[in-house]
Parts: C-alpha cells; structure tokens; sequence
C-alpha cells in the first residue's frame, strides 16, 4: 500500500500552500499523488461542509457526527481505494482534526472521540502526520476576514485549546508525526517535508 500522509494544523497554518508544493514536487519526481481533503472529499462530505458552515449554532455532537459521517465515506470511497492502487494519498486533515477540534476545542469525551475516529477510519492511520504548528496570531493574520467561516470565527481560545491538542498529539507520537514550525519560510518548510518523506517513498 502507499503512504498516506495526512496534513494538520490550525486553520490559516499553511497546509493547502504545503500540499500544492509537495504534490508537484511528487509529480515531478514520477508519482501520481491524490490530493484530497477532509470534510469536502467525497459529494457527502461537500454536502456535509455546507451545513457545518451555514449554520452557527450546531451543537458539537451534531459537528462530530457530521464530520465522522464525512470521514467514513471519504476512506471507503477515496483513500483506501487509491493508496491500494499504489498512489500516495495526501489528506488535508484527517481523524487528528476531530479530536483536536471537537475534544479539545468544543470539549467532547476523548475517548468517544477517538472511537468514533477509529470507526470512521475503519482502522486506517496515517503513515505520516504533518503538522504545521503555528502561533494563533499568525495563522489568523492569513485568514481573509472574508472567508472565516462558522468555525473558524470562534474565539481565540478555541483555537488555543485545538493548537493545545495538536502538540500533545504530536508529543505522544513522535515516531509517525512530523512538527514544524508554521512560520519558516515556505520552501525551508517544503524541504523539511520532503526530506522526512524521502523514506517513505
Ligand atoms: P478547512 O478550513 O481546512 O477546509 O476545514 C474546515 C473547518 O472544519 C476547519 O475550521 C477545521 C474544521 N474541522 C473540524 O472541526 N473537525 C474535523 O474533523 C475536520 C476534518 C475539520
């Protein structure tokens, strides 16, 4: 099976520049990557991003079942189908993305979080969790005011509480996430990437 590389980090942190840079650099070096994301990856999971961002006050266990919902289909009919016909899958989030935002930032059990994470992914982990760890301010300085959405518009604690989660994550995992510094320059961020996959390939 192909490694499937999943990317984190709070929102404005830079995945989306990071998985562009590392699709074409795997292009270019002969693979066929997939580029998805979570919770838009399969129709279910765009109809699924339309109500958690239209709608401001759902309660958090109607967030987690919806992005869980998302989740189960994105594996089943996306990722597992293509790391099994031996292309690299590049997620942009992925089950670290339910605990740290719905455990850690709305405050939901661990535990049912994680065996919900597990359901959905049907027992698929990442091979290699990126994480892009960047101080609130920062990332939020990225974000056009236009574009916050319900979630990302919550306050500033919120997203202390989900960059909270994400380091503990990566503390307890060190040998299958990788942490950067999400305010290195974009390609002294790209190589640390690229030389931590190399590995993998
Ligand atoms: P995006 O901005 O990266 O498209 O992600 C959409 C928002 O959904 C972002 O604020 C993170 C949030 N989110 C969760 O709260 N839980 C999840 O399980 C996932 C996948 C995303």
């Amino acid at each position: 099976m192909a490694p499937f590389i999943v990317f984190e980090g709070i929102d404005g942190s830079g995945k989306s520049t990071q998985i562009e840079l590392l699709s074409q650099s795997l292009i270019a070096n002969g693979h066929d990557p997939l580029v998805t994301q979570e919770p838009d990856g399969t129709p279910l999971g765009e109809a699924a991003g339309r109500w958690l961002r239209g709608y401001p006050n759902l309660s958090p266990v109607t967030e987690l079942l919806l992005f869980e919902a998302a989740r189960a289909e994105h594996v089943e009919k996306v990722i597992q189908p293509a790391i099994e016909a031996g292309r690299i899958v590049l997620s942009d989030r992925f089950a670290p993305s339910t605990m740290a935002y719905q455990s850690y930032g709305r405050g939901l059990d661990a535990s049912i979080v994680e065996d919900l994470n597990r359901l959905a992914a049907d027992g698929l982990k990442p091979t290699l969790t990126v994480f892009l760890d960047a101080p609130i301010e920062a990332a939020r300085s990225r974000i056009e005011p236009d574009s916050l959405d319900v979630l990302e518009s919550q306050r500033q604690e919120f997203h202390q509480r989900v960059r909270q989660g994400y380091l503990e994550m990566a503390a307890n995992n060190p040998e299958t996430w990788l942490t950067i510094d999400g305010t290195l320059p974009v390609d002294t961020i790209a190589e640390q990437i690229w030389a931590r996959l190399q590995p993998l390939l």
